[in-house]
């Protein structure tokens, strides 16, 4: 039997209500929906709407049903339809007809509006603290292997060398605006909504400044209307965590990739790798594959909510309780997945050897032959068409740039001198000596700027 009688005859369609519960799923709003009733009771209290003691009659209440979840002791009835109706019933049930009188002044329109803003809240601080540990993990792998060299690639081809810290603070850089992002949108989601009503706010003389203390917002939203029917912070949250999610997909990449016997610059722990069931041999790194997998779903979820949204008149509509699902799996898969990365990067270990290895092949050095032509006065368009000319004839001969002798050398161009052979993949990375280069200076510099914005926490330290 349906909660709301008054109009209705009968109750709903078994079917009916089982289609438009959210129970299943939004019970999780629980603590956020007690919090926000327990503040809306003092508030009525305080305004004199009911009596002290009713009030404390309701929030004692309130308390209980709290824990009765906790203990997993209460029962979430789907006829009841959502959780606010879950909590209010049972709380008539506990505390009888008072219990009825918490709903003055209220609709369950603004209610879900403030549980998701109180959980979106939570969500954001709890991913900003991830991301933190995150990229320290990060900055910490990149300040232990200082010294380590690997090949920098375009289009997954040999480029220039660079330092693998340097390589891995990209990654801080980009961890570093995905903080931001969540941190921007905390602003437009610490608005508080209660006090808008079904939508066009309530008629009685509520103390929405109050509620906003009690509640820890910082601020009043500012058109009932707006408040019960726009869900973009969901939708930042969620496109916020897409973006990073899309970060990190790429490092799990690079993770598979290196961790292949083909490239085998790491090896990741036994704790952060899985066996196959069948061929001995292997160690799979499918943690980082759920990470690339599991950012598919994340912006499944944007995109679905961007759609449920877009053709809703004002104010709300139904439709919107179809924001939950995923919503919550965005919070999960992001937090797990900060997690479980954050320990699979802590444990992996780097093999210089192989880095170093790497470096040293596919005439990776190209780039500086060409740019010291350029320095004894060649136009650098023609010295890249000579040093082209060079790798060419190497490749041809089976060499590398070091077995050619000066006189092949000189064939291709008379500035070639003796000092060619110290052009080294060492010389090359300190050649990159500007902000935000390579050269060892730029990212020992780099290292004490990501630590000195992510705190003193060191790894290994
Ligand atoms: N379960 C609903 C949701 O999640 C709560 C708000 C219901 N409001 C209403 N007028 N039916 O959106």
């Amino acid at each position: 039997m349906s909660h709301i009688r008054g109009r209705f005859q009968k109750a709903a369609d078994k079917s009916v209500a089982e289609y438009t519960a959210s129970i299943p799923f939004d019970w999780r709003l629980y603590p956020y929906d007690i919090a926000g009733s327990i503040a809306h009771a003092r508030m009525l209290a305080k305004q004199g709407i009911i009596s002290e003691k009713e009030a404390e009659t309701i929030t004692g209440g309130l308390a209980s049903i709290r824990d009765e979840i906790e203990q997993g002791k209460f029962q979430f009835k789907p006829e009841l339809e959502d959780i606010h109706m879950n909590i209010e019933a049972r709380l008539i049930e506990k505390v009888g007809e008072v219990g009825g009188k918490l709903h003055t002044a209220r609709s369950r329109n603004d209610q879900v509006a403030l549980d998701l803003r109180l959980l979106a809240k939570e969500a954001i601080s709890k991913a900003l603290l991830k991301l933190r540990e995150f990229q320290q993990a990060v900055v910490g792998l990149a300040e232990a292997n200082k010294g380590v060299v690997m090949p920098g690639y375009t289009h997954l081809q040999p480029a220039q060398p660079v330092l693998l810290a340097h390589h891995l603070l990209a990654y801080f850089e980009m961890l570093q605006r995905d903080a931001d992002r969540f941190s921007d949108c905390l602003k437009r989601t610490d608005v508080m909504p209660l006090g808008s009503g079904a939508l066009a706010g309530v008629a009685y003389n509520i103390d929405r400044e109050f509620l906003a203390r009690e509640l820890g917002f910082s601020q009043l939203s500012q058109n009932s209307i707006d408040a019960v029917s726009d869900r973009d912070f969901v939708v930042e949250y969620e496109a916020a965590a897409s973006l990073c999610l899309m970060h990190l997909s790429r490092l799990a990449e690079e993770i598979i990739l290196w961790s292949s016997a083909e490239f085998n610059f790491i090896e990741l722990d036994d704790a952060y790798a899985t066996g196959s069931s069948i061929m001995p041999q292997k160690k799979n790194p499918d943690v980082a594959e759920l990470v690339r997998g599991k950012t598919g779903r994340v912006y499944g979820k944007l995109i679905a909510l961007l759609t449920t949204m877009k053709g809703l008149p004002l104010a709300y509509n139904r439709d919107m309780q179809e924001d939950k699902e995923g919503f919550f799996d965005t919070v999960d898969t992001l937090l797990s997945t900060l997690g479980v990365f954050t320990g699979m990067i802590k444990t992996l270990r780097v093999k210089a050897e192989n880095t170093g290895q790497a470096v040293e092949q596919g005439y990776i050095l190209a780039t500086d032959l060409a740019d010291y032509l350029v320095k004894k006065g060649e136009p650098f368009r023609t010295a890249h068409d000579i040093v082209g000319r060079l790798v060419s004839y190497a490749m041809e001969k089976g060499k590398s740039f070091n077995d050619l002798s000066l006189a092949e050398y000189k064939g291709f161009s008379p500035l070639f001198g003796e000092d060619v052979y110290s052009i080294t993949v060492e010389s090359s990375i300190v050649a990159r000596d500007v902000i935000g280069g390579t050269a060892p200076m730029q990212v020992e510099r780099a290292l004490d700027n990501a630590w000195k914005k992510i705190g003193d926490f060191k790894d290994g330290k």
